[in-house]
C-alpha cells in the first residue's frame, strides 16, 4: 500500500504519495504539489531533491555503499575491466563473451579522430587547460559526425564513438601540448593499454605496456565510472532534456566536472599536498580548513552524500600503496597525504562535520605514479565518467515521463519598477 504524506497549508490538506526505491529509500512525490496548492519547494543545492528515478547506480552515503547495476564497486574493481564496466552501465547488464568481443571491435573501429580535428588542437593557446580543450572537442565531434535520430544502432555507434574517441583525443592533446607527434591507437591493444601507449610511446622511447599500470588504470576508471546524480551527471541530464545532441550534453558534463569542488578536486589535492610538502605547513592547512572566515578547504575531503568513508577512496588508497610498491616509487606526497588524513580523522572539527577523505584524495598520487601530468588529472576523471554520463543520458531519453528540466524559483528582486530614461538617472 502506498504511504501518504499530508501537508496542511491554510485550511486545506494535501496528500502526497511516497515513492519507495528497490533499496528501501523513500521520497515524497511532489509532482502535483504546485497544481494542487500553488506551492513549490525550495532546496538550494538540491540536497533534499530527487531529480529522477534511476536503475543505474545505488549509493548509500551513511553506510559507504556504491553499486553499479546492483554490483558492488569493490567486486568490479577486483574482477572487471573498465571496458566491461562501461558496457554494464550503458546496457544495463554484464556482456556475454561475444558481446564483449563485438564491443571491443567497435571501440577499435571508432578509435581514430578525424584528421581535420588536429587543426583545432594546434590552434588552442599553449596555456589552455586540457579540460577546456576536451569540453570544446567533445562538442566539436557533432560537427564531424551525424546527428542521432535515436535508433538503437545509431545510439550504439555514437556511444562507442564517444568512449573511444575521447580517449584518443585526451592522449592527442597531451602529445600536442608537448610539441610531440601524436601516436595513433593500435588494434592489438585493449582500451587502457591503448591509452597508455598513445600517451607515452615515443620514437625515441618505445612504450612497454606494464600490466600493473594497466590494472591500476582499469581500477581508476572503474571507480569513476558513475556516481548517480552528481553535478556533472545532472548537467548532462539537464542539458540533454532540451533534446540537444549527445555530444553537446557530454560537453556540458565535462565543463561541470572541471570545477574544483567536483572532478577538479584531484588536481587541487595534489597542488595542496605539494604546497604542504614544500612549505611544511600542515598545521596551518588544518587550522585554515577549520576557520569559518577562511575559504580554504581540505581538498579531497568531504562529500555531499558520503557521511562516512567513500568506498572508492578505500580501494584507491589500497591500489595506491600496491602500485607504488610494484613500481618501486617513493612519493613524498603519499606520506604527506597519510599524515594529513590521520590528523584530520582524529580532529574534532572533521569528526563533527563527518568529513572523510573522498575518491580524489589518493587519486592524484596514483595518476602521478602512472606518469599523468597534473593538469590532465581531471581529464582522466572525465574519461572514466563517460559511461555513467552516457548511461544516465540514455536512461533519461528512454524514460517516457522525462521532461524538459526547468526548475522554478522564489523571486527576491525589486517589485515592479518604472523604466527611468537615461538622462534622469
Ligand atoms: N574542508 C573543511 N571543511 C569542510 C570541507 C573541507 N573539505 N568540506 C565541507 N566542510 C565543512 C563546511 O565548511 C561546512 O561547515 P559549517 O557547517 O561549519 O559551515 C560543512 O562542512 C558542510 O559543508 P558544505 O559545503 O555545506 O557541504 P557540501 O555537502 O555542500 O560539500 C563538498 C561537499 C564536496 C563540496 C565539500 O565537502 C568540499 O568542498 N570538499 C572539498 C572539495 C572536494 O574534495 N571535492 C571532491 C568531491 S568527491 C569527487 C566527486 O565526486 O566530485
Amino acid at each position: 500500500m502506498t504511504e501518504i504524506v499530508k501537508i496542511i497549508y491554510g485550511d486545506k490538506e494535501y496528500q502526497l504519495p511516497v515513492i519507495v526505491g528497490t533499496e528501501g529509500e523513500k521520497a515524497i512525490d511532489i509532482s502535483n504539489l504546485r497544481a494542487q496548492s500553488g506551492l513549490i519547494t525550495l532546496d538550494t543545492g538540491y540536497g533534499n531533491t530527487g531529480s529522477c528515478t534511476s536503475a543505474i547506480t545505488f549509493m548509500d552515503g551513511e553506510k559507504g555503499i556504491l553499486r553499479y547495476r546492483g554490483i558492488p564497486v569493490e567486486q568490479l574493481a577486483e574482477q572487471s575491466t573498465f571496458k566491461e564496466t562501461a558496457y554494464l552501465l550503458v546496457h544495463g547488464r554484464l556482456p556475454t563473451q561475444q558481446e564483449l568481443t563485438d564491443f571491443s571491435v567497435m571501440l577499435n573501429d571508432n578509435s581514430l579522430v578525424h584528421e581535420d580535428m588536429r587543426a583545432f588542437y594546434e590552434n588552442f593557446p599553449r596555456s589552455s587547460h586540457p579540460m577546456g580543450i576536451l569540453s570544446s572537442m567533445a562538442n566539436a565531434l557533432r560537427s564531424f559526425y551525424p546527428e542521432l535520430h535515436n535508433l538503437e544502432e545509431e545510439i550504439n555507434i555514437t556511444v562507442t564513438r564517444l568512449l573511444s574517441k575521447t580517449r584518443t583525443m585526451a592522449a592527442m592533446s597531451y602529445k600536442i601540448s608537448r610539441g610531440h607527434k601524436m601516436v595513433y591507437p593500435r588494434p592489438d591493444l585493449a582500451y587502457c593499454a591503448n591509452f597508455l601507449n598513445m600517451m607515452f610511446d615515443s620514437p625515441v622511447r618505445p612504450y612497454e605496456v606494464d600490466e600493473d599500470v594497466v590494472k591500476a588504470l582499469n581500477v581508476f576508471w572503474i571507480l569513476h565510472a558513475d556516481h548517480e546524480q552528481n553535478c556533472s551527471t545532472s548537467a548532462v541530464r539537464m542539458v540533454g532534456s532540451a533534446k540537444v545532441n549527445l555530444y553537446a550534453a557530454i560537453s556540458a558534463g565535462i565543463a561541470a566536472l572541471w570545477g574544483p569542488l567536483h572532478g577538479g578536486a584531484n588536481q587541487a589535492v595534489i597542488e595542496m599536498l605539494s604546497d604542504i610538502a614544500a612549505n611544511k605547513n600542515m598545521d596551518s592547512a588544518i587550522k585554515r580548513a577549520k576557520d569559518k572566515n577562511d575559504s580554504f578547504r581540505l581538498m579531497g575531503f568531504g562529500h555531499r552524500v558520503y557521511k562516512t568513508f567513500d568506498p572508492r577512496m578505500k580501494i584507491m588508497k589500497k591500489m595506491c600503496d600496491t602500485l607504488l610498491d610494484k613500481l618501486r616509487i617513493s612519493d613524498p606526497l603519499l606520506d604527506v597525504a597519510k599524515e594529513l588524513e590521520n590528523i584530520a580523522l582524529n580532529d574534532d572539527y572533521f569528526i563533527e562535520h563527518n568529513l572523510y577523505p573522498n575518491v580524489d584524495f589518493y587519486a592524484g598520487i596514483v595518476l602521478r605514479a602512472i606518469g599523468i601530468p597534473t593538469n590532465m588529472f581531471t581529464v582522466m576523471f572525465a574519461i572514466g565518467r563517460l559511461p555513467g554520463w552516457i548511461a544516465q543520458w540514455k536512461e533519461s531519453q528512454d524514460d517516457p515521463n522525462w521532461k524538459l528540466c526547468r526548475p522554478r524559483q522564489i523571486y527576491t528582486g525589486p517589485p515592479t519598477t518604472d523604466y527611468l530614461p537615461i538622462e534622469k538617472r
